[in-house]
This record gives C-alpha cells, structure tokens and sequence, in this order.
C-alpha cells in the first residue's frame, strides 16, 4: 500500500540542553524539508528531552527517522510506536511546536513516556494536549 498513513513516535535525550535560537533552527529547517516531504507532526522539547510524532509516507517517515537517529543533537533515541494509521493527527502541522512552558502548565512531563507501556496508553490524551497547547506550523 504505498500511499498507506505512516505514524512513527519517539522520545529522546538531547546531547545537551538547547538554546531557543537553536531550537528555532532545527523547527525552521524540519518544517521546510518536511513541507517537501508531505510530513507532518508535532514536536516537543522538555526537561533536555525531545518527543516527536511523524506522520507521512513510511518511506519517507523512515529515512527522516534514519537522519534523526544520526543527529547529534540526539543522544539516546526510544521509539514508542510506528505504525499504518487511518487519519492524521497533526494534518496541517509541517510540524508543530509544543513549548515546554505549556506543557508544564498542563502537567504533562516527558519523562513518563520513557516507559513504553505508559507511552501507549497515554498517546491519545498526549496528542489531544499536543493539539490544544501546540503551536501550529
Ligand atoms: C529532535 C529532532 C527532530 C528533528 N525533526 C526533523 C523533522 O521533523 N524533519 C526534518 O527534516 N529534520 C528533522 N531534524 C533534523 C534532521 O536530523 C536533519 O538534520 C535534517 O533533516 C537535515 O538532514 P540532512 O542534513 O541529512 O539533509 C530533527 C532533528 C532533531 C534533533
């Protein structure tokens, strides 16, 4: 099924803590190269910790998720689910940003999601949150 839904979702360390200007950078970068892609997603940093989803074809969800592993603004990398799905969670989101001062306020923290049956069950309720506090893009 080759134009089949993809949806991959991870959390990682980042290798140190990073400035906004960097983060400003990699979202301006992603959001261009995944508008060229047809990817979509929403992106959130919190407490040295990165949470991703992407949505999009799965080859091209796949050598994204390849350029991430070997970036090195990325320690430890965790996936919590890849998977086909029906519909995109994140449709006109080249790829949104969820600022940590939200998310704090929200009561969300990432470090929970660092155990894989935790993650899953609350992947919905996260994407929900994700869509209420993100910041569009
Ligand atoms: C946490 C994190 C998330 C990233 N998300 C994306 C993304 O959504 N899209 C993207 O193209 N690059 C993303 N990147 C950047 C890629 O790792 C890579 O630097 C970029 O795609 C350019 O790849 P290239 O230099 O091999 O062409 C992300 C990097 C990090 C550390």
């Amino acid at each position: 099924m080759p134009d089949e839904l993809w949806r991959l979702v991870y959390v990682s360390a980042a290798s140190h803590d990073l400035s906004d200007a960097e983060l400003v950078d990699l979202l301006d970068v992603s959001r261009q190269l995944n508008l060229r892609d047809g990817i979509t997603g929403a992106l959130a940093y919190y407490d040295q910790r990165f949470l991703q989803v992407l949505e999009g074809n799965e080859l091209l969800v796949e050598a994204l998720f390849q350029r991430i592993c070997h970036d090195p603004r990325n320690d430890s990398i965790m996936t919590i689910t890849q998977s086909p799905v029906t519909g995109h969670a994140f449709e006109d989101w080249s790829m949104g940003w969820v600022p940590e001062k939200e998310l704090k306020r929200a009561g969300f923290g990432l470090r929970m999601l660092y155990s894989p049956q935790a993650s899953l069950d609350m992947m919905d309720e996260l994407f929900i949150a994700f869509r209420k506090l993100g910041r569009p893009s």
